[in-house]
């Protein structure tokens, strides 16, 4: 079975149970860490965004709630009951001013290129170590880009334990993390404008499973190209 196909059916079948609180607050300190990235880079008014591997749209719901810019944001995902879940969430919203700044796409990116339009964005948490060619998706991401777009991604740095934090059915079909000088590399190969990769946050769990690290370490990544 493809990798992608492995991911979809896990997604899938976990998508009931997938929000937590603590994911629900990750989603809303990331969604606040692209926002300020996204403030502090573009001058125009009227933005577009893709968020790539958007899941449940933990992380989208509240950077469009928390940015007036954004007048549209394709969630994309390969799990179309990850973006089912999300969809009941975007239900809330029904009658305001945001509920159509939503487009779902259950599409898989890797093989399928056509897109409705460029965008000026495009953000990803935690979906990159899931592909197994990050770095050609970096760039069909470049290509749906409109001029002086910018792509930025959360993900999880390479460490010791890092292998121990993914669920034990998909670890043989994840990137464990990734070292921040192989994305930065990666960056560097887009050719844009400004690229940085850099750790800003850290989080230990205790692991009780036997035979495995009894405390599993991880940080987070952001990793920005701007063209
Ligand atoms: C760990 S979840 C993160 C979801 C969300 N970004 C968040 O932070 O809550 C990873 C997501 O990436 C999606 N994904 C994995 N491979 C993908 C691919 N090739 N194309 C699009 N989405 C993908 C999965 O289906 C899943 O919903």
């Amino acid at each position: 079975m493809s990798r992608t196909k492995i991911t979809r059916e896990f997604f899938n079948q976990v998508s009931q149970k997938w929000d937590n609180v603590q994911l629900i607050k990750l989603g809303n300190m990331l969604s606040a860490i692209f926002n300020k990235n996204i403030n502090g880079l573009f001058t125009k008014e009227k933005l577009t965004v893709l968020d790539f591997g958007a899941g449940t749209l933990t992380t989208c719901i509240p950077l469009v709630l928390n940015n007036d810019r954004i007048e549209k944001l394709y969630a994309v995902d390969i799990s179309e009951k990850m973006l089912e879940k999300g969809k009941k969430k975007l239900e809330d919203l029904k009658n305001t001013e945001f509920s159509d700044r939503f487009e779902l796409k259950a599409i898989d990116l890797t093989t399928e290129t056509e897109f409705p339009e460029k965008v000026d964005v495009v953000v990803s948490s935690m979906a990159f170590h899931h592909l197994k060619e990050p770095k050609k998706m970096l760039k069909v991401l470049k290509s749906l880009l409109k001029e002086n777009g910018c792509i930025m991604f959360v993900d999880y740095t390479l460490t010791e334990t890092s292998y121990y934090f993914h669920p034990a059915q998909l670890r043989e079909e994840v990137h464990a993390g990734f070292e921040t000088e192989k994305v930065l590399e990666w960056l560097k190969e887009l050719d844009g404008q400004k690229h940085s990769c850099e750790t800003f946050f850290h989080f230990e769990k205790p692991n009780n499973v036997e035979n495995e690290p009894q405390v599993i370490e991880f940080d987070l990544f952001l990793a920005l190209a701007k063209f």
